[in-house]
This record gives C-alpha cells, sequence and structure tokens, in this order.
C-alpha cells in the first residue's frame, strides 16, 4: 500500500482492516490498532473479529462482490454495535481481490434510538390511562347512570380530573420540549427571588391547608438578585414545594429556606425540606427521569405525571444551575436548588 494511502487511513477515527484473499489482515490503521491492541498483521482476521455476520459479509466481497455492510455488537469492554463497511480492493497485479473494512461505532445512535422508542411508549401509557378511563365513564353515563343525577355528578367531576390530567401531561411534554430546544441559550432577566417564593407559597398555601402541612419561609428579602427567566423559575418552585406538600406526612411542616452559598460565593441555595416518607437513595437519582415515580399510583392520585423534577433539571441546565436532592427514609428530603448570583 503507498505511503501515502496508509498516512490518509491513519488519520481517520475509524478502525480500518484490509483483508488479503487468505483471509489474513495485511493492514490496520491507528485507530484499528488501538483499540485492538492485541491483532497483529497476518494474523487471521476471524481471530480478531469474531462475528458470523461480519465474517459471511467479507466472504461475499471477497468472492467478487463490490460492497457490502454489516450491523454487529461486539463484546468488547462493553458491548458495542458497529455498521461495518466493506469494499472489494482490487490491487495492481494481485489476482484475487482483497476487502476493506472499516467499522463505525453507532452504539449513540442505538441508544438515542432505544431512548425515543422507550420516551413514545411512556406517552402513549400515560395518555391512553386518563384516556380509558374517560371512555369507561362516558359509556356507563351514557347506560346504566343515564338517569341518576347523583352518579352523574360523581362521574363528571371525575372524568374533568382525568381531563385535566391529560391537559397537564400536554402542556408539561411541550415545556420539556420547549426547554430542550433553548437549553443552550442562557436566560438573561434579573429575578428577585424573594417575589417568586411569596408568590408561588402563597399560591399553594390551599393545598397545604387541605394537606395540614404547615409551610415556613425561612428568608427575608436579602436574597440576591440572580439572571434567570421568572415564569421558568416559578415552576421550579412551583414543583418542588407542591411535591413537598404532597409527599408529605399530614400534620408535619414544609420549610422553603435561603442559603448564601458560602464556600462557592457565585451561587445561591434555595431548599425545599419536608418531613415526609422520604426516598430510598438508589432512587434518588432516577427521579428526574421523565415519567419517573417513586409510588405511581399515589403520583397519579395526586394528578401527578411525573415531569416535573425531569423539568426543574432542564430549567436549572439552562440557569447554569443545579438541583441536590438528599433524602433519609423516615425522615423527610431535601431539594436544594443552587442558581448562579447575578454579578453586576
Ligand atoms: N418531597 C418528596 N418526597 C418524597 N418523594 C418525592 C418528593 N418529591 C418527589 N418525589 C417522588 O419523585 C417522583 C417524581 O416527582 P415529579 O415532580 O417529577 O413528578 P410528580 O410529582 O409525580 O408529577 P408532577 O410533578 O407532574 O405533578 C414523585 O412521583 C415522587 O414519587
Ligand atoms: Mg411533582
Amino acid at each position: 500500500m503507498k505511503k501515502s494511502v496508509r498516512y490518509i487511513l491513519n488519520g481517520l477515527t475509524l478502525p480500518v482492516f484490509v483483508v488479503d484473499p487468505s483471509r489474513k489482515i495485511s493492514f490496520m490503521n491507528k485507530a484499528a490498532r488501538q483499540r485492538y491492541s492485541e491483532a497483529t498483521k497476518g494474523q487471521f482476521f476471524n481471530e480478531v473479529i469474531n462475528s458470523e455476520k461480519c465474517l459471511r459479509a467479507l466472504e461475499t466481497v471477497l468472492d467478487g462482490e463490490p460492497n457490502a455492510t454489516a450491523d454487529v455488537t461486539l463484546q468488547e469492554v462493553v458491548p458495542t454495535s458497529f455498521r461495518v463497511s466493506l469494499s472489494r480492493l482490487d490491487a495492481d497485479k494481485e489476482p484475487l481481490p482483497s476487502c476493506v473494512l472499516s467499522f463505525e461505532d453507532v452504539s449513540h445512535i442505538q441508544e438515542a434510538e432505544q431512548m425515543r422508542h422507550d420516551f413514545v411508549a411512556n406517552v402513549s401509557h400515560e395518555l391512553r390511562s386518563p384516556l380509558t378511563a374517560l371512555t369507561g365513564f362516558v359509556e356507563t353515563l351514557q347506560g346504566a347512570a343515564a338517569n341518576d343525577s347523583a352518579v352523574r355528578e360523581r362521574f363528571l367531576a371525575m372524568m374533568a380530573h382525568e381531563a385535566d390530567r391529560m391537559a397537564r401531561l400536554i402542556g408539561d411534554l411541550l415545556s420539556l420540549s420547549k426547554l430542550q430546544a433553548s437549553e443552550r441559550v442562557a436566560p438573561t432577566e434579573p429575578i428577585d427571588l424573594f417575589n417568586i417564593l411569596n408568590s408561588v407559597s402563597s399560591s399553594l398555601s390551599g393545598l397545604a391547608d387541605q394537606n395540614n402541612i404547615s409551610l415556613k419561609l425561612n428568608f427575608s428579602n436579602h436574597i440576591p438578585i440572580v439572571i434567570g427567566d421568572s415564569d421558568e423559575l416559578t415552576q421550579v418552585f412551583q414543583n418542588l414545594i407542591e411535591n413537598a406538600i404532597k409527599y408529605s406526612t399530614k400534620g408535619t411542616e414544609v420549610c422553603v429556606s435561603f442559603f448564601p452559598q458560602l464556600e462557592e460565593k457565585s451561587h445561591l441555595c434555595i431548599t425545599v425540606e419536608d418531613r415526609g416518607d422520604g426516598i430510598e437513595p438508589t432512587q434518588i437519582p432516577r427521579l428526574t427521569e421523565r415519567f419517573y415515580r417513586v409510588d405511581k399510583g399515589r403520583s397519579r392520585n395526586q394528578g401527578g405525571t411525573g415531569l416535573g423534577l425531569a423539568i426543574v433539571k432542564h430549567i436549572l441546565i439552562r440557569h447554569r444551575g443545579w438541583l441536590k436532592i438528599s433524602s433519609q427514609v423516615g425522615k423527610g428530603s431535601i431539594f436544594a436548588v443552587y442558581l448562579p448570583v447575578a454579578s453586576f
């Protein structure tokens, strides 16, 4: 092989092999040598890549086909999916062709595809359950309960609850997709969190009373200004305080507090602390996943969609902040929001 061709192939990030008519490796580029450090020139190719599909494709090319592809999963340190592209190489003076194989790692594309698939399955499931309930109520109202006004009122209230849940789910999904689209652009408004925390707390005071929770506000109007988006930050604290109320034991306290970050002066911290059941340590990293709920039934009964904390996470990413969750089973949880302080 010419030096210039070897130079070009070594510059590629894809592993490339050339296999000669005797099925031995006659060339490996730099990426192939790094990835398959045990392999050597002159070794049989099937001793390095032990994949039925890839070897079959190699045979078709060595038998004269100009090109072939094979999608294979190789057991490397972790199972890795590759799209292997094979082309016939007719070298001068050689009576039989060789084959060039390049390995493109497509694991990330497959993971994204799997995530998309799971997401669609979750959305359909979440939309189907209120819809099934609604259809059931409609059928009952058209039939057995047509002339029973007490049943009709009860069913209509349940239908309104289900319809409300569907509307929230669609609203939350739209919020998430809008947020992801704008994640790279940081917000620019100066925000006074004192006002936001007060208005969110008063809008949730009714829910707190219903659940017999006393909502304590541990901050004064000395919270530094942050740069943000007021609707989005309202959504963050709305969800965290609502969660703390919903998932707490009746008769306990929920505390919203402000902490100036001592070591890292660039950020401030607002915590929402409850004395509820707490969350198992294994569940904590999963809470910000879309649709993840520790107790599905409990969350659904409260009208939850399981998207609240996913939205919180994306809003905080956009604000260049973060969420830290700590919890002790049987004692309660602390959801801490870190936000960068404005520097004027
Ligand atoms: N303070 C908390 N204490 C205990 N569990 C919590 C707390 N906050 C959240 N969780 C758990 O995390 C899950 C996900 O919360 P998230 O806010 O994302 O969804 P949701 O509250 O179920 O629905 P939505 O926010 O859409 O109303 C909840 O279902 C609940 O199981
Ligand atoms: Mg919530």
